[in-house]
């Protein structure tokens, strides 16, 4: 190879923004993940209508005689069931994962509401198999609906915890709470500290959120204005601010019930902590993600488009404008700087959407011309970048468009010029979703030559970022992610420092370089790359794959769980004796950590009988 690079020679500018995070509360990403709360289900709302193995007490265990109620007593219109728990009784909650994380020596912000008929006493403790993790403490309640706390220092580390709450006097109890004091930058309500740390350590110029999917659908139906499928809330800005305790909960499009803990506020909060540009999604009242539906109800889209410049004043507005004010009593005087909103996500309708798109879009910007309003090109553009919605966008001059696509590694090498012809006189492209398929050395690999190609048309590609970010391993509906986590530790896959090279060294602007000859991309990436490990079945007897340390695959986080390695290829592996053994006679199998707690820390070896003749 020959690499001839002019140094004189000006390619694109690469702007500064080019790349961020795209966070969805996928995985568990959100509560079980980024946000702090380590109690699961504390206000006692899920629902079977959220996932059809939830009960109201999911995640509680009862000693004595506890039920979840729904009637005029509850706290508020919007948290509706509490827990009304007899005298003598307790109940206990297991958190995410194991259990309760705690360690020792940190403190633990406790709290609950309660109301009680008279006056008693709450016996609040944090303990495992082997006993307290923390002086218990006796919480003196009396009366109506009170908001009382605790605070506890572990004496041992645990990540197996339960927090257990008795009473000695009939009690209805609700928004049952312990956040560590220690989360991110140490706030309130806040963020798990190691999550947030590996974003910003990303140096994102922008965090796309909430969605993805997400935010089409949900379960929640309080509001009396529409009726069928539309009357289910999607996920909307609205809902999700204000004191906790007022944020209903929803069904979450990923499958499980979601909190909101971690709102609209949270996200804008974050985003100006690690120095990057918010950019919301909000529901175009046309459901993408494979559910062909739009809203036929005009009023409800009116007000939608009413909530969209609404959230534009929570985030701009002066602290003495209607929803301004709501910032700044929730603790932000000062303004988010909002300057790009997107309307829907992967939608399967165009013209249907585009329609409902262009009267959000004119709303916009005759009240906030400067706000760049976001469209998107459909559920994926891998075939052709001339695809309906596409020309939709580019006919009316729309002036960003988001597209999305998850592909081989091979597809990433042989779309690097994907840009290099695009439509200079077009909309501008927000790469919002991408991701080569798996989490081995050679995916990052793959996306990082692909980044190549983003940069090289930096003036036409203006934001991309990976996705999904977040994984909880014991929570996962999508696979690979960028940053993987249980309730103790997170680590970032291969694809992460491949982003976080990219991302924290983002160039003035491209010197363009010329090459005697390409890599020859047309077969498949096969061998060992990294820490995979490639074996040939046809030609072994026995493959078996172990850490050099021996016992360290079967610690407490490894032992019998073959699903945390990704195999490709028709093989499959199980555990056996500490060693993971390729059981039958697949051609080629590649297996690779699917983003262990030790991929960088483990030494693997492979050790494999050659069969007769080979
Ligand atoms: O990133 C996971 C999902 O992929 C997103 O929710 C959706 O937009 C896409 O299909």
């Amino acid at each position: 190879y020959t690499i001839t690079v002019d140094p004189s020679a000006r390619g694109a500018e690469i702007d500064d923004t080019m790349y961020g995070v795209f966070f969805e509360d996928i995985n568990r990403a959100a509560d079980g993940g980024l946000y702090a709360e380590l109690v699961q289900n504390r206000s006692f709302e899920y629902s079977t209508a959220d996932n059809g193995s939830y009960t109201p007490l999911t995640s509680w265990t009862v000693d004595g005689t506890a039920e979840v109620v729904d009637d005029d007593g509850r706290l508020n219109d919007r948290n509706r069931n509490y827990l009304s728990l007899a005298a003598g009784s307790s109940v206990a909650n297991a958190g995410y994962n194991t259990g309760i994380r705690v360690e020792a020596g940190k403190r633990y912000d406790f709290s609950v509401w309660a109301r009680t008929p008279g006056r008693g006493t709450l016996t609040v403790a944090l303990r495992d198999a082997a006993g307290t993790l923390a002086s218990t403490r006796q919480v003196a309640v009396r009366g109506d609906w009170t908001k009382y706390t605790a605070t506890f220092t572990a004496t041992r580390t645990s990540n197996r915890g339960r927090l257990a709450v008795g009473t000695t006097t009939d009690a209805a109890l609700d928004m049952v709470s312990l956040f560590p004091r220690d989360t991110y930058r140490n706030q309130p309500n806040g963020l798990r500290r190691d999550l947030a740390e590996k974003i910003e350590a990303l140096d994102p110029a922008f965090v796309r959120f909430p969605g993805g999917c997400l935010v089409n659908t949900g379960s929640m139906e309080d509001y009396s204005e529409s009726s069928g499928w539309q009357r289910k809330r999607s996920y909307q800005w609205k809902d999700t601010i204000g004191p906790v305790e007022e944020r209903a909960t929803n069904a979450n499009f990923w499958g499980y019930n979601q909190s909101y803990g971690l709102g609209y506020y949270e996200y804008f909060r974050f985003a100006e902590d690690i120095g990057a540009m918010p950019l919301p999604v909000v529901p175009a009242l046309v459901t993408g993600c494979g559910q062909n539906r739009a809203t036929d109800d005009e009023a409800l889209l009116q007000r939608h488009i009413q909530d969209t410049l609404d959230l534009i004043e929570f985030a701009n507005g002066p602290a003495t404008s209607t929803w301004g004010k709501v910032r700044a009593e929730m603790g932000h005087p000062r303004p988010f700087r909002l300057t790009h909103l997107a309307v829907g996500n992967e939608e399967n309708l165009p013209d249907a959407f585009f329609a409902r798109f262009q009267r959000f879009r004119a709303a916009i910007e005759a009240e906030y011309p400067d706000i760049t309003v976001v469209s998107n090109s459909g559920p994926d553009d891998t075939g052709t970048t001339f695809d309906r919605l596409w020309q939709l966008n580019r006919d009316t001059g729309v002036e960003m468009v988001d597209e999305h696509y998850y592909n081989s590694p091979q597809w990433f090498l042989q779309n690097n010029d994907r840009y290099d012809d695009y439509d200079r006189g077009g909309p501008q492209v927000f790469l919002g979703e991408y991701a080569s398929q798996g989490n081995a050395f050679k995916n990052a690999l793959a996306e990082a030559a692909f980044m190549t190609g983003l940069e090289r048309n930096a003036d036409v590609v203006k934001l991309a970022s990976y996705a999904p970010l977040l994984a909880n391993e014991d929570y996962v509906q999508w696979r690979p992610d960028m940053i993987w986590f249980n309730n103790r530790a997170s680590w970032g896959s291969a694809n992460y420092e491949v982003q976080k090279l990219f991302m924290t060294n983002v160039g003035d602007r491209v010197v363009p370089s010329t090459a005697t000859t390409t890599p020859d991309v047309s077969g498949p990436i096969t061998g060992a790359v990294g820490l995979s490990t490639w074996a040939t079945s046809a030609a072994y007897d026995d493959v078996r794959v172990t850490a050099a340390d021996g016992a360290t695959l079967l610690t407490d986080d490894f032992s019998g769980d073959a699903s945390r390695w990704t195999h490709t290829g028709t093989g499959s592996w199980t555990v056996r004796d500490g060693e993971y053994v390729q059981t039958d006679t697949a051609a080629e199998n590649t297996m690779v950590t699917a983003g262990d707690p030790a991929w960088h820390d483990y030494d693997l070896h492979v050790r494999a009988t050659k069969k007769s003749g080979n």
